[in-house]
């Protein structure tokens, strides 16, 4: 069972990514074979400087293998390493109907929210369709955000596969339902468009700061409160285990927990979660040789199957 993520390199992340993409990617290792990418193509859509780009490239590296990739067990490359899924890409764009990618809503916000409509945005979702395809994945585990675009993928293979003959996997989105929405500090989804999030590899002081001015109503330290009506304790629950989150819940509801405090043990147990992963990512930060021969491992890994799909595929549309 081949299970397959790709993760863009859009700067620093946050608890949000963690939850929503990073960690059940991790998990996954566990059950499949985890094919695992930095989507660096896509962030090209929005990203127009090189330099951010490498950089981001980086960090992400350092992120997920610092968060629990383990490129033994898995194939972690850098999605351009494999130039083979842009020449898939425009195979793919000759079987999508246009009107299938007008309707996708992330195109339709990105226009909502100003951002200018280039193609490489409009056609997005057939170079995730080509991600997904050239390396004949079974699964693919995705936010509710990104569900949409599987079945864009999967409509796009079955067209492929009726219109030329049998080359791909139909793909099964997993839909990572269970935790849904992170709230940012303001309530809103925590995204970086919004400015609201919890870095995880952030300064110490910084993150504490965030934390500190999470928004909360003006009930009294007194005063009963309502846990769920809390984004302190939606974030808290999240990473706490069910009898601290059974104690938060009495205490929120006793009264006598301000909420100035209750962010400070949010903090607290934010920091110590991430703490073996802070160490994992100074250490790999001092070694570039290293995260050099996993880069290149991984693209030799990952080449080899998207080779065997270009080969048939080429066949199949009669360039060879
Ligand atoms: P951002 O909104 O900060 O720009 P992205 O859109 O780049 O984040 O999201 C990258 C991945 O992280 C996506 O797979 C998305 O599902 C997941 N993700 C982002 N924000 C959240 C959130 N608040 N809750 C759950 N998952 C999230
Ligand atoms: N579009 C995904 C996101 O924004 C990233 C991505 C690119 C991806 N290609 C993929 C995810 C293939 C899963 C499979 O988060």
């Amino acid at each position: 069972m081949r299970i397959l993520s790709g993760i863009k390199p859009s700067g620093t992340i946050h608890i949000g990514n963690y939850l929503g993409m990073i960690k059940p990617m991790v998990d996954s290792q566990q059950r499949g074979q985890l094919f695992c990418f930095i989507a660096n193509m896509h962030g090209l859509t929005t990203l127009f400087n090189a330099k951010e780009m490498k950089d981001y490239t980086n960090e992400a590296i350092l992120d997920l293998l610092a968060l629990g990739i383990d490129p033994e067990r898995s194939v972690f490359w850098v999605q351009s390493d494999v130039p083979e899924v842009a020449e898939l890409t425009w195979y793919l764009n000759n079987v999508t109907p246009v009107g299938l990618l007008e309707r996708c809503h992330a195109y339709k916000d990105a226009l909502a929210k100003g951002i200018p409509a280039n193609n490489g945005l409009f056609s997005y979702p057939v170079l995730m369709a080509a991600d997904i395809l050239a390396y004949q994945s079974d699964y693919v585990p995705v936010g509710k955000d990104q569900k949409q675009h599987l079945e864009v993928t999967r409509d796009i293979a079955l067209k492929f596969n009726a219109a030329y003959g049998e080359a791909f996997t139909i793909p099964e989105a997993e839909i990572i339902e269970e935790l849904a929405v992170v709230p940012g500090i303001d309530g809103q989804k925590m995204s970086k468009s919004y400015g609201n999030t919890i870095e995880i590899f952030g300064e110490e002081k910084a993150i504490r700061k965030k934390i500190m001015s999470i928004i909360t109503d003006p009930t009294p330290v007194e005063a009963p409160k309502d846990p769920e009506a809390s984004i302190i304790f939606a974030l808290y629950r999240l990473f706490a285990t069910k009898e601290q989150t059974r104690a938060m819940a009495e205490r929120f509801r006793a009264g006598g927990l301000g909420y100035g405090a209750a962010k400070k043990e949010l903090f607290e147990l934010l920091w110590s979660r991430f703490a073996p992963h802070r160490e994992r990512r100074e250490q790999l930060c001092r070694n570039d040789d290293f995260i050099r021969d996993v880069r290149r491992k991984g693209a030799d890994k990952a080449r080899a199957i998207a080779t065997m799909t270009m080969d048939r595929v080429r066949q199949l549309v009669g360039v060879t």
